[in-house]
């Protein structure tokens, strides 16, 4: 991907979609103007990546993967190398998503190893970190989002191969979104640890009704998109919103 802060949107699909998602996914190609000022990634559930990743070739539509080991291969039942992921053309791969961290006890080094071996098979590694209500409302937000980040950027991350999505867990598919002065500061806060070039996007219940608003701010360079990245009309005009 683009070594600088050109705005990103990344699709992130969760456990979403089926067989026939591919045309979706067409449609949405379809629909990428080619003055587009943005790059455009979709992240669908591993057993769909070979198709996305063939329809997309020779697109500007990239293609990238929810997770993956920190280890190459060996005896992981259940998990995904790195390497298999570059392999079938991932571009990048998200790591630490808060419902990783929730869901499967995935700690800030765990994040940090899994990052490192993104990188080191030549994938962008999005990053994500993002603090829990209970956390905003004891006005920790900031040490804790600056706490993961801190544990899980490995040493080798900068702006060409690593970018930081902020999503706080409380506005993740449901509907609420920080105050717009909100998703501000903390992008400033993450901006003063990570430098100048590096991209950070924001998450969390990102609609096209609120894309334009958010994707002003000087800190923010796109959006990580849940739900809304599913359907094509959405997702472009997310996209469109850059
Ligand atoms: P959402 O999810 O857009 O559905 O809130 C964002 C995410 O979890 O990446």
């Amino acid at each position: 991907m683009t070594d600088s802060r050109t705005p990103l949107v990344a699709g992130n699909w969760k456990m979403n979609g089926a067989v026939a998602s591919v045309s979706e996914l067409r449609a949405m190609m379809d629909g990428l103007s080619g003055d587009r000022a943005c790059d455009v990634l979709v992240c669908p559930p591993y057993p769909l990546i070979p198709a996305f990743a063939g329809a997309a070739q020779g697109s500007a539509m990239r293609i990238g993967a929810q997770d993956c080991h920190f280890n190459t291969g060996g005896a992981h039942t259940g998990d995904v190398s790195p390497v298999l992921l570059a392999e079938i053309g991932c571009s990048a791969v998200i790591v630490g998503h808060s419902e990783r961290r929730a869901d499967h006890g995935e700690s800030d080094a765990m994040v940090k190893s899994k990052a490192e071996a993104v990188l080191a098979n030549g994938m962008t590694a999005i990053i994500c970190v993002g603090e829990t209500e209970a956390e905003r409302d004891a006005g920790k937000a900031d040490a804790v989002v600056l706490g993961q980040i801190a544990g899980s950027m490995p040493s080798m991350a900068d702006a060409s191969n690593t970018v930081i999505a902020y999503e706080p867990v409380w506005a993740i598919g449901t509907g609420r979104v920080p105050e717009i002065s909100d998703i501000a500061a903390m992008h400033a806060a993450i901006r003063s640890e990570v430098g100048q070039g590096m991209r950070i996007l924001y998450g969390g219940s990102v609609k096209p009704s609120n894309a334009a608003e958010i994707f002003a701010l000087e800190d923010v360079d796109g959006g990580l998109i849940g739900g809304a990245s599913l359907k094509a009309t959405d997702f472009l005009g997310i996209v469109n919103a850059t």
